[in-house]
């Protein structure tokens, strides 16, 4: 059973500056809701309880996002308004959040090894929560890998089909198609120039891992960029046979970029 997941949030988002300054862009709201909260919906959709927060700076904005606003609720209470804290309500009463700070920005894989004290010795989810999913007829994509992990008890990892030219922007798998969405991994590049990626099959930011992965990760030597990429861990177990790759159903947007964040306030506030 699946419990946990870990929210790395910890990133400059250099891109989204000067937003970025001061809230991390976890906390940039696609219509009324930040980024973050989409996610910890998508694991409380997918069965899971607790939520493990990965953060460096803006760590308050996301505490209080997740905590009750006594001052607030007192304003609101038996208003028009009331209405507006629903959805928060329901998730602070739903899940358990706790947080930690990686200390330096080492790249991905060490934000999830900075995670292990709030995980400990038990497979996890993780969510980026700049990757904003759309589910699949009400199926979210972290509870399709949940019922996967429910069969293959190994690490997993969410793809999908990109443009050639977009490699270089993602960790890209290869193998075997073992069922119709689902690819045993035998490789994995991180961001490959388009004539060096093995697919077309690209990583996103939804991944089941299992426990190992924080052992692997300690002995991992900073990869592309100078960081620790966590598709270099993944590595380790594929050549295990321990990890396969999801060809998930629903829709994903890279709110980490600025067209992609357009793309999906266009998308969320056309669907409301
Ligand atoms: P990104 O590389 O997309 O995030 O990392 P970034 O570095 O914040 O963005 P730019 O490129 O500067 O605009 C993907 C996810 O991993 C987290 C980020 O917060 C984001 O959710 N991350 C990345 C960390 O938590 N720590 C890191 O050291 C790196």
């Amino acid at each position: 059973m699946i419990k946990k997941c870990l929210f790395p949030a910890a990133g400059y988002g250099t891109r989204f500056l000067p937003a970025t300054k001061a809230i991390p862009k976890e906390m940039l709201p696609v219509l009324t809701k930040p980024l973050l909260q989409y996610g910890v919906e998508e694991a409380i959709d997918a069965g899971l309880s607790t939520m493990a927060i990965v953060t460096g700076r803006g760590k308050r904005a996301i505490e209080d996002h997740f905590d009750v606003s006594y001052e607030l609720e007192h304003q609101i209470k038996g208003t028009s308004k009331e209405h507006y804290l629903t959805e928060i309500r329901d998730v602070i009463n739903r899940c358990t959040f706790s947080y930690t700070r990686q200390v330096e920005m080492k790249g991905l894989g060490h934000a999830i090894l900075s995670g292990e004290t709030l995980i400990g010795n038990e497979p996890f989810a993780v969510i980026l929560a700049d990757d904003l999913c759309d589910n699949h007829e009400g199926h979210g994509v972290l509870l399709q890998m949940v019922k996967l992990y429910e069969k293959y008890q190994c690490s997993i990892v969410a793809v999908e089909e990109i443009p050639p030219q977009d490699s270089n922007k993602y960790g890209v798998i290869a193998g075997e198609f073992i069922d119709e969405d689902i690819v045993q991994v035998e490789n994995m590049v991180e961001k490959p120039d388009p004539k060096d990626a093995p697919s077309n099959l690209a990583i996103i930011g939804r991944y089941i891992l299992t426990p190992d992965i924080f052992d692997i990760l300690r002995e991992t030597k900073p990869g592309k960029g100078g960081e620790v990429q966590i598709t270099d861990a993944l590595l380790e177990q594929a050549k295990q046979g321990k990890v396969i790759a999801y060809k998930f159903k629903g829709k994903r947007f890279d709110c980490g970029s600025v067209d992609g964040f357009v793309e999906a306030t266009n998308y969320f506030y056309n669907k409301a």
